[in-house]
């Protein structure tokens, strides 16, 4: 059993001890120390020399998550795994938030169960950054195509470059996706490749994959054919943000349209979302029902920006009929700017492209959202001649 990964389990209340041996009993590179309930002593449960703790736990345990922070918090440098029988969207996102590493859906069998934890375990050894808070994920959504959501995720990205954050953008439009266009980048490497390459996912393999745009900011391009499109898993994404977050600033997800799963997942993962809606009744009825959405899947308001692209277009409807409409005033709105199909040719992001225009001040206004911008640099000090004692000696 020299190899054998060691592991505690904690149960909470509604756990189902039996599902949970079995996922771990069985195989020899799982060796459980011990099990610990809910109401056991674990602080000395959790000194043991284990290299993981998993936390078993129904999705109707409020008590898990508490259970995750408390693990985390006793060691940090030691991965935490949630065990759960189903994982409704807000419970995986709370889970992953209280500093779960990985979450294992029951029942799986103790093979399928070891090679997560096993991969978990080669995650924190490859990327692991003590002291390091993760990443903010920022996902751009937006329930209608054509909407701007392209737009505003590159817009972002090298906004917040601008002001020296270390920016990975992520196109998860798996199909269609158009972010190394909209930036004039070549598809030399794709997501797809990296899904390939396979994990561990370590930083040095991530940046390898990743494509660098002239304002700073790295890409990572979406796969290139619909087949590969379709190979893309959810399992993988989660694996790629986890990894990412820990090597930069911040991570970017430019989403296709509508809900689909990995755009699920993605905002599972997310501690910020960007919503895109435009100025007209249909844009806006999506906008209601896509934040609507978030609402039911548990999201945070007050963790949602919502964007409202060609805010000045002439359709007749005033700021105050968007506010009827969808409940609340946009945080920024972007103008129309014939300018925008034309940076988007040049592969240069109007932010960078135009930056006194109204649309580069809407993005900077978005990335004053998530970035403080930098402070005015003080004017220069006089020189000694025409110094203070000259202007002192002035008002003498
Ligand atoms: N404010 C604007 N002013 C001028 N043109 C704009 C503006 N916003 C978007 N566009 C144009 O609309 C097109 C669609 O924008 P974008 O690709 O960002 O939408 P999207 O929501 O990402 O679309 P999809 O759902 O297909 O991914 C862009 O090519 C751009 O030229
Ligand atoms: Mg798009």
């Amino acid at each position: 059993m020299a190899d054998a990964i060691r592991i505690l389990v904690t149960l909470a209340e509604h756990a189902d001890p039996r599902l949970v041996e079995q996922a771990l009993e069985g195989d020899s590179s799982i060796e459980v120390l011990g099990y610990a309930d809910y109401f056991d002593d674990w602080h000395e449960f959790l000194e043991q020399p284990a290299e993981l703790v998993i936390v078993a736990c129904s999705a109707d345990d409020t008590s898990a998550t508490h259970m995750v922070d408390r693990a985390v918090k006793h060691r940090p440098d030691r991965p935490v795994v949630v065990m759960t029988e189903s994982s409704p969207n807000g419970f995986l996102r709370q889970a992953f938030e209280a500093g779960a590493d990985d979450v294992i859906t029951l029942p799986q069998p103790p093979s399928e169960v070891a090679f997560t934890l096993q991969k978990v375990i080669a995650r924190r050894k490859g990327l692991s950054m003590p002291g390091r808070a993760s990443a903010s994920l920022i996902a751009v959504l937006g329930p209608k195509g054509g909407t701007g959501k392209t737009l505003v995720a590159t817009n972002l990205a090298v906004a917040l470059a601008q002001r020296d954050a270390n920016v990975v953008l992520v196109d998860l439009d798996l199909q269609f996706g158009d972010i190394g266009l909209a930036l004039g980048l070549s598809p030399e490497r794709t997501m797809y490749d990296l899904m390939k390459a396979g994990p561990p996912f370590d930083h040095e393999k991530l940046d390898r994959h990743l494509v660098r745009h002239s304002s700073g900011i790295k890409v990572l391009i979406a796969p290139t054919r619909p087949d590969q499109a379709s190979a893309v898993s959810i399992e993988f994404l989660r694996d790629i943000y986890a990894s990412l977050r820990t090597m930069c600033d911040a991570v970017i997800v430019d989403t296709p349209p509508g809900f689909t799963p990995e755009v699920i997942a993605t905002i599972d993962v997310s501690t910020e979302i960007c919503m895109v809606g435009m100025l007209d009744s249909l844009s806006l009825k999506n906008t209601k029902l896509g934040l609507e959405t978030l609402d039911l899947m548990g999201y945070d308001t007050e963790h949602v920006s919502l964007v409202l692209n060609r805010a000045d277009s002439r359709v007749g409807i005033t700021p105050d009929d968007v506010s009827t409409i969808i409940s609340r005033s946009p945080d920024v709105a972007v103008p129309s700017d014939r300018e925008i199909p034309r940076s988007i040719n040049e592969g240069t992001p109007i932010v960078a492209a135009r930056p006194s225009s109204g649309a580069a001040k809407a993005f900077r206004a978005l990335a004053d959202r998530y970035a403080p911008a930098p402070a005015p640099k003080p004017a220069p000090l006089p020189s000694s001649s025409t110094g203070v004692r000259a202007l002192i000696g002035r008002r003498r």
